[in-house]
């Protein structure tokens, strides 16, 4: 399962990067504007810092304006994916853009006939927002079980990226079930990371490694197998010499 960050701040990808722990990024226009740096640039740095996609959303509510700014956005960098939603225009999009070998992530789906119609449009991800139908009371994680069924029986190729994702929880659940992608907040990713007994063991390894003499704790290698490293005088050589 791939995991992507859901942020566009260069801080927390670059962090984030550096753990080997991200495939992608997911961006949207609400986390764009609390940047509030030059969109083009912003999206071409986050480029250099991920080996892997990088949804950008348009910004329209028509099929053309979508169109448009998609075909703009595949030249900022080849990583970048064109994030529409899940709309009739968005569908519309997702077809024309797909034709010329676009990459689409359609986004905002919220149901399993929805995710059938992304996938009919050729979108190369589809997106349905777990948290947000959780906040509704509506099971998230149930659909993406729905869209894993539709799209395992008529082996449709859009790959399904959880999004909205809140908890470490919605994580493990989505790799269970056999999501190709979850995307996460930085402080989701960081939950992953964490546990308290990884950090009470860790503890106590380090105080108990104190314990041990400074003289038997030394660790730097001299660089050569112990095979070649010249014997230790034995007790009798040392004393017949
Ligand atoms: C995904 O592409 C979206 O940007 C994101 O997951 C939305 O998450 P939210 O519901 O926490 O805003």
């Amino acid at each position: 399962m791939k995991l992507f960050l859901d942020s566009a701040n260069l801080k927390e990808i670059e962090e984030a990067a550096s753990w080997g722990a991200i495939d992608g990024v997911t961006t949207n226009p609400s986390l764009v504007a609390k940047e509030n740096r030059d969109f083009i640039p912003l999206i071409q740095e986050i480029c250099k810092l991920v080996n892997g996609p990088v949804s950008v959303e348009t910004t329209t509510r028509d099929a053309a304006g979508m169109v448009e700014e998609g075909r703009s956005f595949a030249t900022i960098h080849s990583n970048v994916v064109v994030k529409c939603p899940l709309t009739k225009e968005g569908l519309k999009a997702t077809r024309l853009l797909s034709a010329e070998r676009i990459r689409v992530n359609v986004t905002l789906c919220f149901s399993p006939s929805q995710a059938l119609l992304a996938a009919k449009a050729g979108a190369y991800f589809v997106s349905p927002f777990i948290g947000r139908l959780d906040d509704t009371s509506t099971d998230g994680m149930a659909l993406i079980r729905d869209i894993k069924t539709i799209y395992g029986n008529f082996r449709f190729s859009t790959q399904i990226l959880v999004a909205s994702v809140r908890h470490p929880l919605h994580v493990v659940e989505a790799a269970k079930i056999g999501a190709d992608i979850a995307t996460m907040p930085f402080s989701v990713l960081e939950a992953l990371v964490k546990h308290p007994l990884t950090d009470i063991g860790l503890d106590r390894f380090l105080r108990d490694w104190e314990k041990l003499p400074a003289q038997a704790k030394q660790w730097k290698t001299t660089g050569r197998p112990m095979s070649d490293q010249p014997a230790k005088p034995t007790s009798l050589e040392r004393v017949s010499s």
